[in-house]
């Protein structure tokens, strides 16, 4: 079956469906998901977006703030553009129904909230829900349009570029590497459709799923910088995950995030025996940059042989804390832990990729027509550590961006007509008696990660955990090509490819530089590795 529009969007979080909503103005839009549309990592951001609102804050101020967190690999132009087009972005959330919290004392302007690494409030949020508004809101604009039409429930495989024609025998009028949408499995029915497309946009979010321990949601299994990898796109700095300080810990809490705005709004670190360690590692403490605060936690719980250490915000009044942080409040109490009166138990746990595919200022990698925006993308806004809240401001500047360059080719269109395209093979594949290779498979991805490519590596770990990854992608490539795919087979395949390109880039780093930390090299060296690592 084959499906035509003008754009292909794979993924709904913020990028996906802020894009499609700008690109239906010029064209036909379709929208694929592997789940429903509300279940992206957008839905789950608690903290807010950062963005310049307040008098007393500047532009200035927040690209020196991002530059600082980023340690030497931010792109100086890509840093400019998102913070000077931040507040217009928030302005048309708002135009697009997203209700932001606003200031008790002065009920006509945003509640502006704190986080590391800011050195001025400005966080806009919706009380501790902030994804959740942001993903009702564009859902719901989307649904509306006529010219948008969602696929839930279909999980891209690959994409559609000229080297596959090619491969097949069939002759195409263009010459550089091109891409025409992608194949795409129908999870309910188990069919694989063609989704043809002039333009395709990955915005399939990120790949926490790849460790253990994550405040990701299930779907972040790094599919779009494996599918875009797999096609020739370049990919660059996956050496560089963020550890968010403060996952819930508790054994039927799955990845619960407390959220960074609890320590902004002067929460406090402490161990189990009352000690707000964070005044030993940084004249910032709570607020210190993300990757300075995992890793001391990191080296407090190796040191004490804890489980966990404990954040408190117990001394604000119980009034402020139930308004501000309704869902934490919520989800601890359901959990027995009343944060009005007892700390809360907590770990670091994968957050974000800081790598991704690489792309210029546009969105655009380097296969013509394909762009990549959010956390999939490698833009050069985070560079070696993303500043807290900037992820979702950059994915709405970029989507802006890419439907700007992307429409120029739309508008452009005449009487435009899709090669014809190799429909799926799926050769002599057969069902599966075998599905516990998948899952063994996965978990043994996520639990060397956890163990060899974390928080602190070392070379002696890396050699490890890459020999392991090479005899998995073995195994999971024979499975592959012998049996009919479903989607966990697909994640998988995925999951270990990202898992593949975190550790070879983790390798050939030979420095510690903001989230990449390495004990045989625990020196930053500008010398040497003042560049973007690219696959
Ligand atoms: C948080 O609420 O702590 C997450 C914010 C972010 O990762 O940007």
């Amino acid at each position: 079956m084959e499906i035509k529009s003008d754009y292909l969007i794979i993924g709904t979080g913020i990028a996906g469906l802020s894009l499609a909503l700008k690109a239906a103005q010029v064209g036909t839009v379709s929208i694929v998901t592997k789940k429903e549309m509300m279940e992206a990592s957008t839905n789950y951001a608690q903290g807010g977006i950062a963005s310049v609102l307040d008098p007393k804050d500047s532009f200035d101020l927040h690209i020196a703030d991002t530059i600082e967190s980023g340690a030497g690999l931010c792109n100086r132009e890509v840093v400019r553009m998102v913070v000077t087009n931040g507040p217009d972005m928030i302005r048309e959330l708002i135009s697009l129904g997203v209700h932001f919290s606003h200031s008790k004392t002065q009920a006509d302007r945003l509640d502006l909230t704190q986080e590391g690494g800011h050195s001025r409030r400005r966080i806009v949020h919706t009380e501790d829900l902030t994804g959740k508004e942001v993903e009702r809101s564009l859902i719901q604009n989307a649904e509306k349009n006529k010219k948008i039409k969602i696929y839930e429930n279909h999980m891209a495989i690959d994409l559609i570029t000229t080297s596959k024609f090619i491969r097949r025998g069939i002759s195409t009028n263009e010459t550089r590497e091109t891409c025409w949408g992608a194949y795409v499995l129908d999870i309910n029915t188990g069919k694989v459709k063609t989704f043809l497309a002039r333009i395709t946009i990955l915005a399939t979010g990120g790949a926490g799923k790849v460790y253990l321990y994550t405040t990701n949601p299930d779907i972040a299994t790094g599919d779009g910088v494996a599918i875009g990898y797999r096609a020739g796109a370049k990919v660059a700095n996956m050496e560089f995950v963020q550890f968010h300080p403060t996952c819930l810990y508790h054994p039927m809490a799955k990845n619960f995030l407390i959220s960074e705005s609890v320590r902004g709004e002067e929460g406090r670190l402490i161990d189990k025996r009352g000690d707000h360690f964070m005044e030993r590692y940084h004249p910032l403490k709570d607020l210190a940059l993300r990757d300075i605060v995992a890793r001391s936690i990191d080296t407090e719980l190796k040191k004490s042989g804890d489980e966990c250490i404990y954040l408190d915000i117990s001394h604000r009044p119980k009034d402020f804390i139930k308004n501000r942080f309704p869902n934490i409040y919520k989800r601890c109490l359901e959990l027995n832990i009343d944060i009005t009166k007892e700390p809360i138990p907590v770990v670091p746990a994968a957050h974000y990729m800081c790598g991704g595919l690489l792309t210029d200022i546009h969105g655009r990698t380097n296969i013509t027509n394909l762009y990549a925006i959010g956390e999939v993308a490698c833009t050069g806004l985070h560079g070696a550590n993303r500043l807290a809240s900037n992820s979702l401001i950059e994915a709405l500047v970029f989507a802006k961006s890419a439907f700007e360059d992307s429409a120029k080719i739309i508008s452009d269109k005449g009487d435009y007509k899709f090669p014809p395209v190799p429909m799926w093979d799926t050769g002599s594949a057969t069902d599966s008696d075998e599905s516990v290779v998948v899952s063994h498979n996965w978990d043994e991805v996520r639990r060397l990660m956890w163990n060899y490519v974390g928080i602190v590596m070392t070379n002696k770990r890396l050699i490890r955990a890459k020999s392991r990854i090479e005899v998995i992608q073995q195994e999971i490539k024979e499975y592959y090509w012998d049996f009919i795919i479903t989607s966990d087979l697909l994640e998988l395949r995925n999951l270990a490819t990202v898992a593949e390109l975190i550790i070879t880039s983790a390798n050939m780093r030979k420095e510690s530089r903001g989230l990449h930390y390495n004990l045989d090299y625990p020196e930053r060296d500008d010398k040497n590795w003042l560049h973007d690592t690219v696959l």
